[in-house]
Protein backbone atom coordinates (compact mmCIF):
# COMPACT_ATOMS: atom_id res chain seq x y z
CA UNK A 1 0.00 0.00 0.00
CA UNK A 2 2.96 2.08 1.26
CA UNK A 3 6.01 1.90 -1.37
CA UNK A 4 9.22 3.89 -0.81
CA UNK A 5 12.11 3.26 -3.54
CA UNK A 6 15.44 4.56 -3.31
CA UNK A 7 14.59 7.86 -1.46
CA UNK A 8 17.21 10.00 -0.74
CA UNK A 9 16.56 13.44 0.08
CA UNK A 10 18.89 16.55 1.42
CA UNK A 11 18.27 19.92 2.66
CA UNK A 12 21.47 22.14 1.06
CA UNK A 13 24.50 20.02 1.49
CA UNK A 14 23.15 17.99 4.76
CA UNK A 15 22.15 14.32 3.27
CA UNK A 16 19.44 13.24 5.31
CA UNK A 17 18.08 10.22 3.51
CA UNK A 18 20.30 8.36 1.53
CA UNK A 19 18.87 5.63 0.06
CA UNK A 20 15.70 4.42 2.19
CA UNK A 21 13.64 1.39 1.44
CA UNK A 22 10.81 -0.14 2.61
CA UNK A 23 7.00 -0.93 2.02
CA UNK A 24 3.73 -1.19 4.32
CA UNK A 25 1.21 -4.10 3.58
CA UNK A 26 -2.64 -3.34 3.72
CA UNK A 27 -3.67 -3.47 7.17
CA UNK A 28 -0.16 -3.39 8.05
CA UNK A 29 1.70 -1.22 11.06
CA UNK A 30 5.36 -0.02 10.01
CA UNK A 31 7.32 1.28 13.36
CA UNK A 32 9.48 3.63 12.17
CA UNK A 33 12.36 3.59 14.83
CA UNK A 34 15.37 6.20 14.90
CA UNK A 35 17.65 9.15 16.80
CA UNK A 36 16.00 13.01 16.69
CA UNK A 37 16.96 14.52 13.09
CA UNK A 38 17.25 11.24 11.35
CA UNK A 39 14.58 12.62 9.03
CA UNK A 40 11.65 10.15 10.51
CA UNK A 41 9.18 13.38 10.49
CA UNK A 42 10.23 14.31 6.76
CA UNK A 43 9.69 10.84 5.41
CA UNK A 44 6.15 10.57 6.32
CA UNK A 45 5.82 14.33 5.25
CA UNK A 46 7.56 13.20 1.94
CA UNK A 47 4.30 10.34 1.87
CA UNK A 48 1.83 12.62 1.59
CA UNK A 49 3.69 15.02 -1.37
CA UNK A 50 4.81 17.91 1.64
CA UNK A 51 8.24 17.28 0.32
CA UNK A 52 9.34 15.96 -2.88
CA UNK A 53 12.71 13.34 -2.99
CA UNK A 54 15.77 14.19 -4.62
CA UNK A 55 15.60 10.53 -6.00
CA UNK A 56 13.65 7.65 -5.81
CA UNK A 57 9.81 7.00 -5.75
CA UNK A 58 7.57 6.79 -3.62
CA UNK A 59 4.03 5.17 -4.10
CA UNK A 60 0.31 4.82 -2.38
CA UNK A 61 -1.65 2.66 -3.20
CA UNK A 62 -0.08 2.29 -6.50
CA UNK A 63 0.26 6.20 -7.22
CA UNK A 64 3.52 7.81 -7.53
CA UNK A 65 3.26 10.70 -4.97
CA UNK A 66 5.62 13.11 -7.05
CA UNK A 67 3.90 12.35 -10.34
CA UNK A 68 0.36 14.05 -8.94
CA UNK A 69 -0.92 17.44 -9.08
CA UNK A 70 -1.92 19.62 -6.40
CA UNK A 71 -5.57 19.00 -6.68
CA UNK A 72 -4.51 14.97 -6.44
CA UNK A 73 -2.61 15.50 -3.48
CA UNK A 74 -5.47 17.21 -1.67
CA UNK A 75 -7.84 14.18 -3.06
CA UNK A 76 -5.16 11.52 -1.33
CA UNK A 77 -4.52 13.24 1.69
CA UNK A 78 -8.41 12.66 2.41
CA UNK A 79 -7.48 9.73 2.46
CA UNK A 80 -4.15 9.35 4.21
CA UNK A 81 -4.17 11.19 7.31
CA UNK A 82 -0.88 12.74 9.09
CA UNK A 83 -0.76 13.04 12.77
CA UNK A 84 1.50 15.47 13.28
CA UNK A 85 3.97 15.86 15.39
CA UNK A 86 3.30 18.49 18.01
CA UNK A 87 -1.55 18.32 17.10
CA UNK A 88 -0.66 21.36 14.70
CA UNK A 89 -3.99 22.26 15.32
CA UNK A 90 -5.58 25.29 14.24
CA UNK A 91 -5.32 28.03 16.73
CA UNK A 92 -7.59 30.76 15.98
CA UNK A 93 -10.25 27.62 15.69
CA UNK A 94 -12.06 26.36 18.98
CA UNK A 95 -11.81 22.24 19.23
CA UNK A 96 -15.61 22.08 17.20
CA UNK A 97 -13.80 23.73 14.34
CA UNK A 98 -10.88 21.98 13.91
CA UNK A 99 -12.45 18.83 13.60
CA UNK A 100 -15.23 20.46 11.15
CA UNK A 101 -12.73 21.54 8.92
CA UNK A 102 -12.02 19.04 6.83
CA UNK A 103 -15.58 17.69 6.88
CA UNK A 104 -16.90 20.75 5.72
CA UNK A 105 -14.26 21.23 2.80
CA UNK A 106 -14.29 17.45 1.77
CA UNK A 107 -17.31 16.02 2.73
CA UNK A 108 -21.25 16.64 1.65
CA UNK A 109 -22.10 15.85 5.25
CA UNK A 110 -24.74 18.37 6.49
CA UNK A 111 -24.22 20.57 9.50
CA UNK A 112 -26.31 17.88 11.68
CA UNK A 113 -24.14 15.29 10.91
CA UNK A 114 -20.96 16.89 11.11
CA UNK A 115 -21.92 17.78 14.74
CA UNK A 116 -23.00 14.25 15.17
CA UNK A 117 -19.88 12.81 14.30
CA UNK A 118 -17.72 14.82 15.98
CA UNK A 119 -19.42 14.27 19.36
CA UNK A 120 -19.47 10.98 18.68
CA UNK A 121 -15.67 10.72 18.08
CA UNK A 122 -14.71 13.22 20.83
CA UNK A 123 -16.43 10.81 23.10
CA UNK A 124 -14.54 8.03 21.99
CA UNK A 125 -11.36 10.10 23.03
CA UNK A 126 -12.59 11.10 26.09
CA UNK A 127 -13.13 14.14 24.70
CA UNK A 128 -16.41 15.29 25.18
CA UNK A 129 -16.99 18.38 26.92
CA UNK A 130 -14.24 19.84 24.60
CA UNK A 131 -15.81 21.58 21.18
CA UNK A 132 -15.80 24.78 22.66
CA UNK A 133 -12.12 25.10 24.22
CA UNK A 134 -9.35 26.75 22.36
CA UNK A 135 -6.05 24.59 21.25
CA UNK A 136 -3.94 27.13 23.67
CA UNK A 137 -6.42 26.11 26.52
CA UNK A 138 -5.78 22.98 26.10
CA UNK A 139 -2.96 20.15 27.54
CA UNK A 140 -0.12 19.25 25.77
CA UNK A 141 -2.02 15.65 25.90
CA UNK A 142 -5.48 16.82 24.90
CA UNK A 143 -3.70 18.33 21.92
CA UNK A 144 -2.28 15.30 20.58
CA UNK A 145 -5.75 13.36 21.17
CA UNK A 146 -7.39 16.51 19.18
CA UNK A 147 -4.78 15.98 16.60
CA UNK A 148 -5.33 12.02 16.57
CA UNK A 149 -9.26 12.42 16.43
CA UNK A 150 -8.72 15.31 13.43
CA UNK A 151 -7.24 12.92 11.69
CA UNK A 152 -9.17 9.68 11.72
CA UNK A 153 -12.49 11.91 11.39
CA UNK A 154 -12.11 11.61 8.12
CA UNK A 155 -11.81 7.55 8.40
CA UNK A 156 -8.68 7.41 6.09
CA UNK A 157 -7.53 4.04 5.08
CA UNK A 158 -4.12 5.34 5.97
CA UNK A 159 -2.42 7.12 8.82
CA UNK A 160 0.78 8.18 9.55
CA UNK A 161 1.61 9.01 13.33
CA UNK A 162 4.39 11.19 14.30
CA UNK A 163 5.85 10.66 17.88
CA UNK A 164 1.43 10.19 18.87
CA UNK A 165 2.47 9.47 22.42
CA UNK A 166 5.70 11.78 22.89
CA UNK A 167 5.78 14.05 26.26
CA UNK A 168 2.47 12.25 27.65
CA UNK A 169 1.85 10.52 30.69
CA UNK A 170 1.21 6.79 31.28
CA UNK A 171 -3.08 6.98 31.34
CA UNK A 172 -2.68 9.12 28.17
CA UNK A 173 -0.40 7.09 26.38
CA UNK A 174 -2.45 4.05 27.25
CA UNK A 175 -5.33 5.58 26.09
CA UNK A 176 -3.54 6.57 22.10
CA UNK A 177 -2.32 3.33 22.00
CA UNK A 178 -5.42 1.65 22.44
CA UNK A 179 -7.12 4.09 20.24
CA UNK A 180 -4.09 3.23 17.11
CA UNK A 181 -4.96 -0.47 17.99
CA UNK A 182 -8.55 -0.29 17.04
CA UNK A 183 -7.92 1.88 14.21
CA UNK A 184 -5.66 -1.15 13.05
CA UNK A 185 -8.53 -3.55 14.12
CA UNK A 186 -10.76 -1.67 11.52
CA UNK A 187 -8.56 -2.17 8.95
CA UNK A 188 -6.33 0.64 8.55
CA UNK A 189 -2.67 1.04 7.31
CA UNK A 190 -0.58 2.68 9.13
CA UNK A 191 3.12 3.76 10.15
CA UNK A 192 4.01 4.52 13.51
CA UNK A 193 6.98 6.64 14.50
CA UNK A 194 7.78 7.08 17.75
CA UNK A 195 10.44 6.26 20.56
CA UNK A 196 8.49 4.59 22.84
CA UNK A 197 9.37 0.94 22.36
CA UNK A 198 6.87 -0.71 24.63
CA UNK A 199 4.46 1.18 22.01
CA UNK A 200 5.67 -0.02 19.14
CA UNK A 201 6.13 -3.33 20.37
CA UNK A 202 2.50 -3.68 20.85
CA UNK A 203 0.99 -1.39 18.02
CA UNK A 204 3.36 -2.86 15.29
CA UNK A 205 3.39 -6.00 13.07
CA UNK A 206 6.97 -4.83 11.80
CA UNK A 207 9.79 -2.62 13.35
CA UNK A 208 12.09 -0.43 11.15
CA UNK A 209 15.32 1.17 12.66
CA UNK A 210 16.49 4.45 11.11
CA UNK A 211 20.26 5.33 11.25
CA UNK A 212 22.15 7.84 8.94
CA UNK A 213 20.13 7.97 5.89
CA UNK A 214 19.35 4.27 5.99
CA UNK A 215 16.90 1.53 7.08
CA UNK A 216 20.03 -0.46 8.72
CA UNK A 217 17.15 -3.05 10.67
CA UNK A 218 14.06 -4.48 10.03
CA UNK A 219 12.17 -7.44 12.48
CA UNK A 220 8.74 -8.18 13.73
CA UNK A 221 8.39 -7.43 17.53
CA UNK A 222 8.73 -10.88 18.37
CA UNK A 223 12.49 -11.03 16.28
CA UNK A 224 12.77 -8.03 18.47
CA UNK A 225 12.29 -9.73 21.72
CA UNK A 226 14.36 -13.09 20.64
CA UNK A 227 17.29 -11.23 19.19
CA UNK A 228 19.71 -9.41 22.03
CA UNK A 229 22.31 -8.59 19.98
CA UNK A 230 19.98 -6.36 17.40
CA UNK A 231 20.69 -2.52 16.86
CA UNK A 232 17.50 -1.97 18.04
CA UNK A 233 18.50 -3.33 21.60
CA UNK A 234 21.64 -1.27 21.27
CA UNK A 235 19.38 2.01 20.14
CA UNK A 236 16.82 2.04 22.56
CA UNK A 237 19.17 1.57 25.74
CA UNK A 238 21.18 4.76 24.50
CA UNK A 239 24.32 2.90 23.23
CA UNK A 240 26.32 4.23 20.18
CA UNK A 241 28.16 2.03 17.68
N1 LIG B 1 12.33 22.27 5.70
C1 LIG B 1 13.56 21.96 6.12
N2 LIG B 1 14.63 22.71 5.77
C2 LIG B 1 15.87 22.38 6.15
N3 LIG B 1 16.17 21.32 6.91
C3 LIG B 1 15.15 20.54 7.30
C4 LIG B 1 13.81 20.82 6.93
N4 LIG B 1 13.01 19.85 7.45
C5 LIG B 1 13.84 19.02 8.13
N5 LIG B 1 15.11 19.42 8.03
C6 LIG B 1 16.27 18.73 8.61
O1 LIG B 1 16.17 17.36 8.30
C7 LIG B 1 16.62 16.58 9.40
C8 LIG B 1 15.57 15.58 9.75
O2 LIG B 1 14.45 16.25 10.32
P1 LIG B 1 13.17 15.49 10.88
O3 LIG B 1 12.28 16.52 11.43
O4 LIG B 1 12.64 14.59 9.83
O5 LIG B 1 13.82 14.62 12.04
P2 LIG B 1 13.09 13.56 13.00
O6 LIG B 1 13.75 12.24 12.77
O7 LIG B 1 11.64 13.65 12.81
O8 LIG B 1 13.52 14.10 14.45
P3 LIG B 1 12.67 14.15 15.83
O9 LIG B 1 12.75 12.74 16.40
O10 LIG B 1 13.43 15.11 16.67
O11 LIG B 1 11.28 14.60 15.53
C9 LIG B 1 16.99 17.55 10.51
O12 LIG B 1 18.37 17.73 10.50
C10 LIG B 1 16.29 18.83 10.12
O13 LIG B 1 17.01 19.95 10.56
MG1 LIG C 1 10.07 14.30 13.97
Amino acid sequence: MINVSHFSKSFGNKQVHKNINFHVKKGECLGLIGGSGTGKSVLLRSIIGLESPDSGTITVNDQNINALSEKELIQLRQNVSYVFQGGALFDSLNVFDNLAYALKEHTTLSAPEIEQKIHSTLKQFGLANSTELMPSQLSGGMQKRIGLARAMIMNPSILLYDEPTAGLDPFNTKKIKELILNLKQTGVTSILVTHDMPVALDVCDRLALLMQGEIVEEMSPQEFHQSPQALMHHFIHGETF
